[in-house]
C-alpha cells in the first residue's frame, strides 16, 4: 500500500510542477492569457535579436573590429561567445585568462552588439582530462572517450561538476554585472550520457530513492519475467541495450534527472552572481525532436527556452519546422530563442546541400512567426581548422562575406523595422497537441512496427490543424489546458492516474479531447494497463481497445467522419456504454478488423472524448480534424490558404501581427479579411498580397483581444 502512495505521488508531482509554472489553473474552456515572463526573460523577449555564434578566441584581436563592423552592417545585435573556449579561459589549472573575453565584449558593445556567454563546459581542456581521467565519459560499449573532440566528460561526475562550478562561478563574478552581457547559455546541447561505474552507482541510488524497496522495484518492473528479480541494488545494470521496459523508462528519467543536476550546478553558480536582468538558458539540439531526456523538465528552471534549428539535408519542410518551433515554444509556454540556425548548409548530413536562395530568410521569419524572438546563425566565420571546416557561415576563411551575408543583411534591416511592432506579441492558440516523453520512450522501445514513427504521426495531426487554424500549441500532456477548446493527443501511450484525472477534468469542463492510436496502453512504469486502452480513461470514453494490429497494408474506413483508409496501425474499439457513438468503422480488407469501430466518441455537455484508433490518410484526416474544430467552435478568419503559404499570427500589446511566407516555388496570392499595415514597407496598407517564391510579408493592425 505504502508503495502505491509513493508512486502516485511521484506521478502527481510531475504534473503539479508543470501546472505550477503556468500559474496553475483548473481546466475549463475559458481563455488564459500568456504568462508574464520573468525580469530576465523580458531582456530576452522584449525585442527582436539577430545574431551569430562568434569565436573571438580563434582570431587575432586585430581582426575583431572588422568582423564586428561587418556584423553591425548586417544588423546583427547579439553574439554568443565562449562556449568552447575553456582552454583559452583557463589554460592551466587555476590560471585564468578572462581579459580577452572582456575586450571582445567591450569591442562588440562599441558596435552596439550585446553578448550571450556560453559556459565552456562542453569541451574540457586537456589539462583537466589528462590529470583527472576519472571525469571522462564512458560510451555504452565500454570505451572511454578521449580528448580531441568535445563532450568527453561524464555528466554525473562530481569532480567534473566541481571544475564546471569553479569556472562558471568565476565567469559569473567577472561578467555577471557587465551591462553588455544580456544572458548566459549553460553548456552546449546536452547530448551524451555516460556508462561509467560511478554513473551506474548513482543510477542504483536514484532507483533506491525512487522505489524505496527492491520488492517494489521488482513488482513495478515485473522482474519475475525471465528471472530478472534483483536481490541487491548493486545488481541493477546500466547499459543502452534493449531490455526490461520498466528499467529502460527509468533510465531515461534518470538521464533527465542527471542532466538537470548537471545544469543546476551551473545555474546556482550563475544565479549567485549575475544581475537579475541577465537571463539563463541552454541551447537544445537534436533537430528539436531529440528524446535523450525530457525537455520540459530541463527547461523548467531556466528563464527562457532556446534550441538549435537545423534542417540538415534537403529542403525546408515548413510544417515540420513549424511544428518543431511550436514544440519548443511549448517547453515553457512562452516565446523562445533560436540559439543556432542553419546558415544555408551544414557539414554533417548525408548530402550537405544548401537551402535555396531566400529560404534562410523564410526560415528565420518562420521562427519569428512561431514565437522566436531571436535567431542566431551558426557560425559567423569559417574556422581555419577544426572539425567543421565545411559548415556554412556568413563570412569565409578570408574574412569576406559569403553570398548568404547579403540575405542576412536584408533580414537585419527587416528586424529593425519590425522589432517594436513584434515586441510584446506571441502566438495564441485555441487548439493544442499533447505530447509526453514517457510515451515517446515507451513506444520507441517497442515500436511493434518500424513504420510507426511518432514524429510523422504528430505531423499527420499537425498539418490539418495548422492549415485550418494557423496556430497550434504543442504542450506537455500535464500542462494546464484551460485555454484550449480542443486538444489532440496522437500517441499518449503512458497515462498514469493523475494524468487521467487531469484529462477527465478537461473534458468535464467542456474541452474536447482526441486520443490517437496507442493511447493509455501503459502506466508510469511502462506496465500494461489492465483496463486495456485507454487505461484509466476507459470509463470516460465508455469504450476500450479490444485489440491492436500492426498493418502491412492499408484498411478501408468509413463513417460519419468520412471515408478513406487507415494505415500502419489499427485498433479495434469496443463500446461499453450506450452513450458512446461510433464515428468510423473499418471496412473489408483485414478480417480481424472488418466492421469493427475505428473511432468512437463520448460527449459530456460541450465537452467530449474521442478515440481514433488508426492513422488516417491525409484527406480523411483533414475532414476528421475539420469536423472536430467545428464542434469545438475553433475557426480561423483566414480560411484555407494557397498551397505552400504559411500564415502565422502573434497577438499582444494591442496589436495583431501576421507573418505570411510563400514557401512554394511560384508566386501566390493571399486575400485577407481586413486591411493591414505592411511593416516591411512602412506607409503601405494591404488586403490582397502576392508573394514571390520565398516571399515574406509582416503585417500589423491594432487589435484588442
Ligand atoms: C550544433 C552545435 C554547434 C555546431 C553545429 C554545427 O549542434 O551546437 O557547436 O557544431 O551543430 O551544425
Amino acid at each position: 500500500m505504502k508503495r502505491f502512495v509513493r508512486s502516485r505521488v511521484a506521478c502527481a508531482a510531475a504534473f503539479a510542477a508543470l501546472a505550477f509554472t503556468a500559474g496553475g489553473r483548473a481546466a475549463s474552456a475559458a481563455p488564459v492569457h500568456p504568462r508574464m515572463p520573468s525580469p530576465a526573460a523580458r531582456t530576452a523577449l522584449g525585442r527582436l535579436w539577430l545574431g551569430a555564434a562568434w569565436y573571438p578566441e580563434q582570431w587575432p584581436e586585430s581582426r575583431w573590429p572588422r568582423d564586428l563592423a561587418l556584423m553591425q552592417a548586417a544588423g546583427i545585435n547579439v553574439v554568443r561567445v565562449g562556449e568552447f573556449a575553456w582552454s583559452r579561459l583557463e589554460p592551466h589549472q587555476g590560471v585564468y585568462h578572462f581579459g580577452w573575453l572582456a575586450r571582445a565584449i567591450a569591442q562588440a558593445a562599441r558596435h552596439h552588439i550585446y553578448v550571450v556567454i556560453g559556459t565552456p563546459t562542453d569541451a574540457p581542456p586537456v589539462w583537466l582530462t589528462s590529470r583527472y581521467p576519472q571525469v571522462l565519459r564512458v560510451h555504452a560499449d565500454g570505451r572511454t572517450a578521449q580528448h580531441g573532440n568535445r563532450r568527453q566528460f561524464s555528466y554525473a561526475s562530481p569532480l567534473y561538476r566541481k571544475f564546471c562550478r569553479d569556472i562558471v562561478t568565476r565567469l559569473a563574478r567577472r561578467f555577471g554585472h557587465n551591462p553588455d552581457v544580456i544572458g548566459w547559455q549553460i553548456d552546449n546541447e546536452y547530448t551524451n550520457e555516460s556508462y561509467d561505474a560511478g554513473t551506474r552507482r548513482r543510477f542504483q541510488l536514484w532507483l533506491k530513492r525512487r522505489y524505496g524497496t527492491l520488492a517494489a522495484l521488482n513488482r513495478d518492473w515485473t522482474a519475475a519475467y525471465w528471472s530478472q528479480t534483483y536481490t541487491a541494488w548493486s545488481q541493477i545494470p546500466l547499459n543502452a541495450l534493449p531490455g526490461n521496459p520498466g528499467l529502460m523508462l527509468a533510465h531515461r528519467q534518470f538521464v533527465t534527472a542527471t542532466w538537470l543536476g548537471f545544469q543546476r550546478n551551473q545555474l546556482q553558480a550563475l544565479r549567485a552572481h549575475i544581475a537579475p536582468r541577465q537571463f539563463v538558458t541552454t541551447n537544445i539540439g537534436g533537430l528539436g525532436w531529440s528524446d535523450n531526456w525530457d525537455h520540459y523538465v530541463i527547461t523548467r528552471p531556466l528563464d527562457i527556452a532556446a534550441w538549435d534549428d537545423y534542417v540538415g539535408e534537403g529542403q525546408l519542410d515548413f510544417y515540420r519546422n513549424g511544428a518543431m518551433s511550436d514544440f519548443v515554444r511549448g517547453w515553457k509556454r512562452q516565446d523562445y530563442w533560436v540559439m543556432e540556425a542553419q546558415p544555408g548548409f551544414v557539414d554533417w548530413a548525408p548530402v550537405n546541400n544548401s537551402l535555396v536562395k531566400g529560404a534562410v530568410r523564410a526560415m528565420t521569419w518562420e521562427s519569428i512567426g512561431h514565437g522566436a524572438d531571436a535567431v542566431l546563425y551558426w557560425q559567423w566565420r569559417s574556422a581555419l581548422g577544426g572539425q567543421e571546416q565545411y559548415h556554412g557561415t556568413l563570412v569565409g576563411p578570408d574574412g569576406r562575406p559569403e553570398p548568404l551575408y547579403a540575405e542576412v543583411r536584408r533580414i537585419g534591416g527587416e528586424f529593425k523595422r519590425a522589432s517594436a511592432v513584434i515586441a510584446g506579441t506571441s502566438p495564441r492558440s485555441r487548439a493544442a497537441l499533447l505530447v509526453s516523453y514517457d510515451s515517446r520512450w515507451a513506444i520507441d522501445f517497442q515500436r511493434q512496427t518500424r513504420r510507426y514513427h511518432q514524429l510523422r504521426v504528430l505531423l499527420d495531426y499537425y498539418r490539418p490543424l495548422e492549415n485550418l487554424t494557423h496556430s497550434v500549441d504543442i504542450v506537455s500532456a500535464g500542462a494546464p489546458l484551460g485555454q484550449y477548446r480542443v486538444v489532440f493527443a496522437p500517441s499518449l501511450n503512458v497515462i498514469c492516474r493523475p494524468l487521467a484525472r487531469h484529462l477527465r477534468a478537461y473534458v468535464l469542463g467542456g474541452g474536447i479531447l482526441v486520443l490517437g492510436p496507442r493511447s493509455g496502453m501503459k502506466d508510469q512504469y511502462s506496465r500494461l494497463n489492465v483496463e486495456r486502452q485507454p487505461g484509466p480513461l476507459v470509463p470516460l470514453l465508455g469504450a476500450r481497445v479490444q485489440q491492436y494490429y500492426a498493418l502491412d497494408a492499408p484498411v478501408a474506413v468509413h463513417g460519419a467522419a468520412g471515408r478513406g483508409i487507415g494505415r500502419i496501425w489499427a485498433e479495434a474499439l469496443t463500446p461499453r456504454s450506450d452513450a458512446t457513438r461510433v464515428l468510423l468503422r473499418y471496412g473489408a480488407g483485414n478480417a480481424w478488423l472488418t466492421g469493427e469501430p475505428a473511432a468512437v466518441e463520448h460527449r459530456y455537455g460541450h465537452g467530449a472524448i474521442i478515440y481514433l484508433g488508426t492513422i488516417l490518410d491525409r484527406q480523411l484526416m483533414h475532414a476528421f480534424v475539420e469536423r472536430l474544430l467545428a464542434q469545438a467552435r475553433v475557426r480561423s478568419p483566414f480560411g484555407v490558404l494557397p498551397r505552400g503559404v504559411e500564415l502565422m499570427r502573434r497577438v499582444g500589446a494591442g496589436r495583431e501581427v501576421l507573418i505570411i511566407i510563400n514557401h512554394g516555388e511560384t508566386a501566390r496570392t493571399v486575400r485577407l479579411p481586413y486591411d493591414m499595415h505592411d511593416v516591411l514597407h512602412p506607409g503601405h496598407v494591404v488586403r490582397t498580397l502576392t508573394l514571390r517564391s520565398q516571399g515574406v510579408a509582416v503585417l500589423a493592425r491594432a487589435f484588442r483581444g
